[in-house]
């Protein structure tokens, strides 16, 4: 069985499509998406009905304070919350559309659990609100190693950061590319980011996402047309910088 999991798309339609192109051509059974479907992008509508195929869809922060209220969102990030509000509530679309939406993103649950595996958005033990960032293995260890005792199975994976990499034992971070690409599980425990599809922030541009395969994972990287994504970006009074950091992967 070959598992996708995606992560973060953000409202970036040209860039889950090139990644659902990729998925389609290299033999996977099932796309699982760990949030943040929506946020930050231009084509909140269009991902979100695109995710209705998927077989696991997690709830990030970002469906959270559309479905609830944007707490610990900075003023800009708030915006980008409100405007996505309304788009799926657009009343040039037809009610049945936006209730599907609506219904699809309340159906979203925090975490998944399958065999060997463990899925969140953000961490196993908060799911859509703390951060595992790469400094934690230097700066806060003991946060780490809790989190590798947080939840039952060995692996777990998360989004969030939209920095794709393995927090190993150690704890250690590991890069994809110190690792070719492929990572091999079953050494310990270990929580692997599978990177962001629609705003990656690891200083390339390109969409991330993994594909599992039994005890192997493998990280791909994915060239997506990022000046279209603009182009869209300016039919929205979202903010420029939203764009322009897509293009320094940052
Ligand atoms: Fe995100």
């Amino acid at each position: 069985m070959r598992t996708a999991i995606i992560s973060d798309i953000h409202a970036n339609l040209p860039a889950l499509e090139t990644v659902l192109a990729d998925i389609a051509g290299a033999g996977v059974d099932r796309i699982y998406c760990l949030g943040d479907v929506i946020g930050y992008g231009p084509q909140p509508r269009e991902c979100l009905q695109l995710s209705q195929k998927f077989e696991v869809n997690l709830l990030g922060n970002h469906e959270e304070a559309v479905l609830f209220d944007p707490i610990g969102f900075n003023p800009r990030a708030k915006a980008a919350v409100e405007w996505t509000k309304q788009q799926l509530m657009s009343s040039d679309r037809p009610r049945e559309e936006n209730a599907s939406l609506w219904k699809h993103l309340d159906s979203m649950k925090q975490t998944h659990e399958e065999g060997d595996i463990f899925l969140a958005h953000g961490t196993p033990r908060e799911p859509t609100r703390e951060y595992l960032f790469v400094q934690d293995c230097k700066d806060d260890p003991a946060k780490v190693n809790e989190l590798f005792e947080s939840y039952g199975p060995s692996t777990a994976f998360v989004g969030h950061t939209h920095v794709a990499g393995i927090f190993a034992e150690g704890p250690r971070f590991i890069t994809p590319k110190e690792v070719d690409g492929k990572y091999q599980l079953g050494s310990g425990n270990s929580i692997i980011n599978v990177g962001s599809v629609g705003q990656p922030r690891d200083g390339d541009p390109r969409a991330s996402y993994v594909i599992v395969e039994q005890d192997q994972v493998e990280f791909r990287r994915i060239a997506y047309p990022i000046e279209e994504t603009m182009r869209r970006f300016k039919r929205t009074p979202l903010p420029e910088n939203l764009a322009l950091r897509l293009t320094e992967g940052r």
